[in-house]
């Protein structure tokens, strides 16, 4: 009987990413490698999240179609729509409404230590007041539909420290309201490391393209920049993030890769040469059935519109009732 109730406990998952620049190799083995797994074992929704592109002045036909585009690579990577939830943030208003809500929770100094606004508005000639509140439309996200868990990579966490403040101040303040959710951050590949500067995230904003790799890269190129990663001239291969950046990052891409602990990885190898060239192939082999795959999606847009439509409507029959919930709590009309 126990056993049986624990059973219909669901958990819930939810995940975002940004429709800005091309997915590259962090993106796929510290989040999207998870949400892939996650499905199949939890009640699962995918978002890719437009509006928080537009802290930064876009294009919009090529916001447009870096939307469709980054949807179909995720169905290419393994979303399933049957299975799991895909959708795009702004096809859903309840996001831009609790997102008001949660900046009214925030607190400007809070807002103010999130290390990403700050990096980010550093040295920029405009800084919008979106790219400050930010945080509370991530909060949103992830509030607005019951969130247990939020597969993320390690540049994530501050933001989910917050979104769990916030969901503990609303809930004592109105009410319990809000599943306080907490981030599933993978053991290895967390924060995949520039292959050209090991001590800065692989990114894909920065301009450095020798240094990352994009999952659409073509395989001889990938194979080019992780046999021309940067490593250290000690020679010897073993797993220590700190003291040997360039070489544990390609342990950790290795091991995301492989199924095999990082460490064990390092004891099979004397040299970097053999090490470099084994993680080359495992990449490339790990990429070759997304690329092929999404070549299919590619040649159907209207397809995935349809996939991500349906998505919106099933997120929206999450999203509804919980704006109701928190307008009623708030003294708005529900009406
Ligand atoms: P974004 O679009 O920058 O990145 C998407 C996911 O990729 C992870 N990631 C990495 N993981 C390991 N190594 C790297 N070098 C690397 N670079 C990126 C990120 O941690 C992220 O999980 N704010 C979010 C998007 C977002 C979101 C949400 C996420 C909006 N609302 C709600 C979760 C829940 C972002 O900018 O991710």
């Amino acid at each position: 009987m126990g056993s049986g109730l624990a059973s219909l406990v669901v958990t819930r998952v939810f995940s975002g990413i940004k429709p800005t620049g091309p997915v590259q190799l962090g993106n796929l083995l510290g989040a999207l490698r998870t949400w892939v797994d996650d499905q199949h074992r939890a009640d699962s929704t995918f978002c890719v999240v437009d509006l928080h592109a537009l802290t930064v002045p876009q294009d919009p036909a090529v916001l447009r179609a870096a939307t469709t585009e980054l949807a179909q690579l995720l169905l290419a990577v393994g979303i399933d729509p049957t299975v799991s939830t895909l959708f795009v943030q702004s096809d859903v208003r309840e996001h831009t409404e609790l997102s008001w809500i949660l900046e009214c929770t925030a607190a400007f100094g809070e807002l103010r230590r999130m290390t990403q606004f700050k990096d980010k508005s550093t040295d920029a000639t405009f800084v919008s007041a979106g790219l400050f509140t930010y945080p509370a439309l991530m909060a949103a996200d992830i509030l607005l539909y019951d969130t247990d868990e939020v597969p993320v990579g390690d540049d994530q966490r501050q933001h989910l420290e917050l979104t769990r403040d916030l969901a503990e101040r609303f809930n004592s303040r109105y009410g319990p309201t809000f599943v306080v959710p907490k981030a599933t951050v993978p053991t290895v590949a967390a924060r995949v490391m520039d292959l050209a500067d090991p001590t800065r995230k692989m990114s894909k904003s920065e301009d450095s393209p020798q240094g990352t790799v994009l999952v659409l890269d073509d395989l001889d190129d990938v194979t080019r920049k992780i046999r021309r990663a940067v490593t250290d001239t000690d020679n010897e291969v073993r797993f220590d993030p700190s003291a040997k950046p360039g070489v544990s990052n390609l342990l950790a891409i290795l091991s995301a890769c492989t199924g095999d602990a990082p460490e064990t990885l390092a004891d099979r190898y004397t040299q970097y040469g053999p090490l470099k060239a084994d993680t080359a192939d495992a990449v490339v082999e790990y990429l070759r059935p997304i690329q092929q795959r999404y070549a299919e999606f590619a040649e159907d847009p209207s397809g995935t519109r349809s996939i991500l439509l349906a998505g919106a409507d099933k997120a929206r029959a999450l999203a509804e009732p919980k704006m109701h919930q928190v307008r009623s709590r708030l003294g708005l009309p529900t009406d």
